[in-house]
């Protein structure tokens, strides 16, 4: 077990319905820190690039018009294996398919409004957490 840092995004569809502190609380429950955080609204030259793998995507027009819907809070969370411990509680993409208890089951309204994006590994972890933030942002 090695403690690491990962990203993680609060999404419009979560914002709106005013769930940053109950998310903020299940990350924490997971033993998750939140080291740096700031509210945002993305511009979509942002979204494209942050989202730029799934380019060819059928979906990626609709997740980046979704991810400029409204405002988002970008993170940064510390802990033993912070990459899967968020993945563990956030849960499955598709909120049909999350266990009980993680983020999307209780919250996600769909495959794209799905309330939070984490990393999917250390290394996506440093390139997406250095888009959003500068090193004298975080404080561990
Ligand atoms: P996220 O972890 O932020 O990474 C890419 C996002 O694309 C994903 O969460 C979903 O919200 C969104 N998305 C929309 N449709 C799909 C789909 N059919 N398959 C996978 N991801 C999708």
């Amino acid at each position: 077990m090695a403690e690491e840092r990962t990203f993680s995004i609060i999404k419009p569809d979560a914002t709106r319905r005013n769930l940053t502190g109950q998310i903020n609380a299940m990350l924490e429950d997971a033993g998750l820190r939140i080291v740096a955080q700031k509210r945002i609204r993305m511009t979509t030259g942002q979204a494209e690039e942050f989202y730029g793998v799934h380019r060819e995507r059928p979906f990626f027009n609709d997740l980046v018009a979704f991810m400029t819907s409204g405002p988002v809070v970008v993170q940064v969370l510390e802990g033993e294996d912070a990459v899967a411990a968020n993945r563990k509680v956030m849960g499955a993409t598709n909120p049909a398919e999350a266990d009980e208890g993680t983020i999307r089951k209780r919250f996600a309204e769909s495959i794209e409004a799905n309330s939070v994006h984490g990393s999917d590994s250390r290394e996506n972890a440093a390139i997406e957490i250095a888009y959003f933030f500068s090193g004298t942002e975080i404080v561990g």
